[in-house]
């Protein structure tokens, strides 16, 4: 079971500086975000200590500057878009004249500002003790709400929180919440939908998962190596040789125990991954030589909708298919429709999954959306993660 988290609910943060640590690390196109969740997620965390007269110092990384000052990833537009969401002035501070200057001395009870990319200073991803002192300093109280990288041990998501009062904000909150009863405590029956290319990447958490899960359902390019696993022909399709058999060590297991594993039993198929050669309906296992599987067909979907209506816990990792070329997204639009629509408790996680809810215009229809891609697996995998371990009670 999962340790308490230190919660800032009920902490008097009145006239206090607080350093919160946010995931800020949003997608841009030509500079304009593309997508804002993870800075609405954050609303309520900052709402609640605005609320409380706190002093707010932001801080977070975007993408990979690799300790340069490169202004592509400057938090600016970030700054911008969250003085509109809060209706109040964010002002983008420079990491060094924050240290230097008199600016969070002169805050302001209710004042927000953004510190710049954390990651412009090498010393944040190094994990930096003298760095994380400087963090430290600039505040009297720590906030974590970076869920999204709380996998990450760095100067700001780990150092830091034994350099204060440290505590959990609401989004890290609710995140640990939702995913630890996925890995501890799920209304059963729990289903497990895990897609996407690789087995390499999910088969920890497939094998963390066999603690809970009443039924797998696998697609996306690593069901062919199940398929492989099991003897079958899957043509061209993307197959990781060396992972046969932990495939086959996989299915073992879910066997001994009980556990359904389903995988595709017809695809869509095509000669090449660009969408531009013909595609096909393979109504059978088995796929020819030279085609390559890219979409679970609409056997496997009525399948596993009919599965899926049988959970009171889904949770869903990875596309079924390549759902970013139309001719191969029907499996993953279904299956994402059939969660949606579910009663069941939905626990949606990963990257491809997100990007897709996004494509089929799903937001919002789930009962959680994990912010964390690699943080939300490595959570998952049961690993305790760097940023979460900082903030147990037992600590
Ligand atoms: C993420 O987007 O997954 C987090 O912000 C972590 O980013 P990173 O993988 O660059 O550390």
């Amino acid at each position: 079971m999962q340790n308490a988290l230190r919660s800032i609910e009920g902490v008097d943060v009145e006239g206090k500086k607080v350093f919160l640590r946010v995931d800020f690390n949003v997608p841009l196109q030509d500079g304009v975000i593309s997508d804002d969740s993870r800075i609405r997620l954050s609303l309520p965390t900052i709402k609640y200590l605005l609320e409380r007269k706190a002093k707010i110092i932001l801080a977070s990384h975007l993408g990979r500057p690799k300790g340069t000052r490169n202004l592509a990833f400057s938090l600016a537009p970030v700054a911008y878009h969250l003085s509109s969401l809060l209706g109040q002035s964010v002002k983008l501070i420079d990491i060094d004249d924050a240290m230097s200057s008199t600016t969070s001395a002169a805050l302001e009870n209710g004042n927000v500002i953004l510190l710049e990319n954390l990651r412009f200073d090498a010393r944040e991803e190094k994990n930096d003790i003298a760095f994380a002192r400087q963090l430290a300093e600039l505040a009297d109280v720590y906030v974590n709400d970076a869920f999204g990288c709380a996998h990450r041990k760095h100067a700001s998501t780990f150092s830091i929180a034994s350099m204060r009062e440290s505590y959990a904000g609401f989004l890290l909150q609710k995140e640990v919440s939702f995913l630890s009863t996925i890995l501890y405590s799920p209304q059963t029956p729990l289903v497990s939908v895990i897609g996407g290319a690789k087995i390499s990447s999910k088969i920890t958490v497939l094998e963390s998962l066999l603690k809970t899960s009443q039924a797998f359902l696998i697609g996306g390019a690593m069901a062919y190596t199940f398929l492989k696993a099991q003897g079958h022909n899957v043509g061209n399709s993307l197959v990781e040789p060396e992972y046969i058999e932990t495939a086959q060590r996989f299915l073992r297991n879910a066997q001994e125990k009980g556990i359904r594993v389903c995988l595709p039993t017809d695809h869509i198929v095509s000669e090449s991954i660009d969408g531009k050669s013909d595609t096909h309906y393979i109504e059978a296992i088995d796929i020819p030589d030279d085609l390559i599987g890219l979409d679970i067909g609409t056997k496997s979907i009525q399948a596993f909708i009919l599965i899926l209506k049988t959970a009171r816990t889904i949770l869903w990792n990875g596309p079924m298919g390549v759902f970013e070329i139309p001719a191969f997204s029907n499996g993953t639009e279904a299956i994402a429709k059939a969660i949606a629509q579910s009663d069941a408790t939905t626990v949606v996680g990963g990257g491809d999954s997100l990007a897709a809810i996004k494509t089929f215009a799903l937001s919002g229809s789930f009962t959680h959306t994990s912010t964390g891609g690699g943080a939300s697996l490595e959570f998952l995998e049961g690993k305790t993660l760097p940023g979460i371990a900082q903030l147990v009670y037992n600590q």
